[in-house]
């Protein structure tokens, strides 16, 4: 078992006032900073590009863990690289050549990942898990924060472990959507070892508490109910 890593969701944040929302996580012991990039074309929400990003990079101790969620996002990776993203997930369903667009984050010297839909068989993803440094699986349908976990992706998480372990493949299995003390356990009990948590983190006054807890999960772990 791999050690448990909290990425915030900076959609939830208050973007008035985004470095003390960055300082505030960094403070209270978050692994990375996930930021949610949408364009309006692969999912119906439309947040922030690769100046939010620079802005934040600036501010930021972690390293930023970049969720890409447009069509086409090979145009955009030179420009991501050059705002300070340390990790580009793209979706396999946004992408016309997955290979080539990996092989362009990878020749800008960033980590790459590859995530999917819910409604996207994990098999869509399989030819390119010798490739990536991050499978992310989306446990809602990506364009919102606040949504309902959606249990039965965990399939994807389990698969996603036993292709490492049949394979040897490197990858860290990181979960998107609904993450909160109701449904982490599980998440991680099927094989999740990188926690994005938006909402639940950001509604929480005991933030640090929660990351706590987050981080002392292991397979089968409980966590206290919602109070
Ligand atoms: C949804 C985004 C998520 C979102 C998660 O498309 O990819 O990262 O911010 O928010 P919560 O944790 O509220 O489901
Ligand atoms: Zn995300």
């Amino acid at each position: 078992m791999r050690r448990i890593q909290v990425a915030p969701s900076l959609l939830s944040s208050n973007f008035a006032r985004l470095e003390d929302e960055v300082r505030r996580v960094e403070r209270a012991g978050a692994d990375l900073l996930h930021l949610d990039v949408m364009d309006g074309q692969f999912v119906p929400n439309i947040t922030f590009g690769p100046v939010v990003i620079s802005a934040v990079k600036r501010v930021a101790k972690l390293p930023l863990d970049v969720h890409l969620m447009i069509e086409e996002p090979l145009r955009y990776v030179r420009e991501f690289a050059n705002a300070g993203a340390d990790h580009l997930i793209v979706h396999v369903e946004a992408c016309r050549d997955v290979v080539a667009t990996l092989d362009a984050i990878h020749a800008q010297g960033v980590a790459a990942g590859i995530s999917l839909r819910p409604g996207t068989p994990f098999e869509a993803i399989e030819e390119y898990l010798d490739r990536v440094a991050t499978v992310l699986v989306m446990t809602v349908e990506p364009g919102f924060g606040g949504q309902a976990y959606r249990p039965e992706q965990e399939a994807k998480l389990r698969r996603a472990r036993e292709l490492r372990e049949l394979h040897g493949f490197e990858y860290d299995i990181e979960v998107d959507g609904g993450i909160s003390r109701a449904t982490a356990a599980s998440s991680v009990a099927a094989g999740a070892e990188i926690l994005v948590a938006g909402s639940a983190l950001f509604g929480d006054p005991d933030l640090e508490g929660l990351i706590r807890d987050f981080h002392s999960l292991r397979v089968g772990a409980e966590l206290r109910p919602e109070a």
